[in-house]
């Protein structure tokens, strides 16, 4: 994977939540690519974090892209607030909602990337049906709901099989087909997200195995210079 291609998001989930938008600024000083930033409702997964209002308070704080993910049922219901609030990015999972479909549109519609995450236990045959629908495909290496947990080895083969389905069938950023008449690699790579014990060695791990979008929380909150950690996780493959 050219390295270009490659972003990183660290999660604010395991920033001082007392100051968030020091975090916010701290984390965009650092050079990521954005801030991932996410939301439990007490059921869908047994956290509860943040809101809008939160969302919109580190909007304010910086000009980084936000990667919002949420683990909440019914996320359709709550798209316009996190659009409104700032959010450029919502991920919600497939296994909150019966309308997945729906959901991913409504989200477009806000001139919004719209992203569908997937849990651990949820096969990997559940994943081509949407690639043409969104932005980005979150492949969860850990149980949705806390940060600290330690990185679960047997997603790397789903992540291989989404890399895989989409160099298949030439799908590109955005759910984008590249069409046969022109080189597929003209358009940047289908985003494959990993969140949930992501380090230097399982960052390396999931590139080789074909993500491009790392999330780590833990590991770079505890990094001494935190540009630097984002730089290793950069260059890992
Ligand atoms: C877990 C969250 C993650 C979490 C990752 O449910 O979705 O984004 O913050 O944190 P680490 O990197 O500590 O596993
Ligand atoms: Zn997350």
């Amino acid at each position: 994977m050219d390295h270009s291609y490659i972003k990183v998001y660290p999660s604010i989930l395991s920033g001082d939540f007392g100051r968030l938008a020091e975090e916010a600024k701290r984390i965009e000083q650092a050079g990521a690519d954005g801030i991932h930033i996410d939301i439990m409702d007490g059921h869908f997964v047994p956290n509860l974090t943040l809101g809008p209002k939160a969302v919109a308070a580190i909007k304010r704080s910086t000009s980084l892209f936000l990667d919002v993910h949420v683990m909440i049922y019914n996320p359709y219901d709550y798209v316009e607030a996190f659009a409104q609030a700032g959010a450029d990015r919502i991920t919600f999972h497939f296994e909150a909602t019966e309308d997945v479909e729906e959901t991913l549109r409504f989200i477009r519609k806000c001139n919004i990337e719209a992203g569908l995450a997937f849990r651990p236990e949820t096969s990997f045959s559940m994943i081509p049906k949407y690639l043409d629908k969104c932005d980005l495909i979150l492949i969860m290496t850990v149980s949705p709901g806390f940060g600290g947990q330690s990185f679960m080895p047997e997603m790397l083969e789903k992540v291989k099989m989404t890399r895989e389905y989409c160099d298949r069938y030439r799908i590109r950023q955005g759910g984008i087909v590249a069409k046969e008449s022109l080189p597929a690699d003209s358009f940047p790579p289908f985003n494959i997200q990993v969140d949930g014990g992501i380090n230097r060695e399982t960052a390396k791990a999931c590139v080789q195995m074909g993500a491009n979008v790392l999330v780590s929380g833990d590991y770079l909150f505890k990094q001494p210079d935190f540009g630097k950690g984002i730089q290793l996780l950069r260059n890992s493959s």
